[in-house]
Formats: structure tokens, sequence, C-alpha cells
């Protein structure tokens, strides 16, 4: 089981580090970086299958990785 969950610099997360349970809740308002959270543990659990490239390509290539400020409502 993974204990611990460490991220920098993917998508809007700077740096982050949470204890993981055997059930994690998250919670917080609109545009908090909850989905980018999800989608970070996902690429990880990617590359651990030898997958990243993959993956990265489905994510939107490396530039959506990154961050691309804050979300603009029309
Ligand atoms: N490369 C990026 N990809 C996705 N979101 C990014 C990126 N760079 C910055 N952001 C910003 O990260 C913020 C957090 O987005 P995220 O979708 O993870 O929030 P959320 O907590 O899931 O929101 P919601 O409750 O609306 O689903 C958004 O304001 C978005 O504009
Ligand atoms: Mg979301």
């Amino acid at each position: 089981m993974i204990h611990t969950l460490a991220i920098a610099n993917y998508r809007s997360l700077r740096q982050i580090i949470m204890p993981l349970g055997n059930l994690t809740v998250v919670t917080g308002p609109n545009g908090s970086g909850k989905s980018n959270l999800y989608k970070a543990l996902r690429l990880l659990a990617e590359s651990a299958s030898g997958n990243l490239i993959n993956a990265l390509a489905q994510d939107g290539g490396l530039e959506s990785s990154l961050w691309a400020g804050p979300e603009t409502i029309a």
C-alpha cells in the first residue's frame, strides 16, 4: 500500500506531501486542484507500469502537465 503521496510542479500543484489511508477523501472548492491530484496519482501508476509516455500523451502532452494559469470563466 502507498502511505504517502508527494507531488511537485505538476499542473496546478506546486508542492504537496499528503499521507494516504485505507480510504482518503479529498474535498475542496472548485479549482483547488482535486482533479489534478488524482491525475498525478494516475500518472505515477502509469509510469510504474512502464506506460509513462503514452499516459502523458493521452493527458494532452508534456505541456499540459505544467502550470497553465488559473481557469478563465467565459
Ligand atoms: N496544466 C493544467 N492542467 C489543468 N489545470 C491547470 C493546469 N494549470 C493550471 N491549472 C489550474 O488548476 C486549477 C485546479 O484544477 P482542478 O481541475 O484540479 O480543480 P478541482 O478541485 O478538481 O475543481 P472542480 O471541483 O471544479 O472539479 C484550475 O484553476 C486550473 O485552471
Ligand atoms: Mg475536478
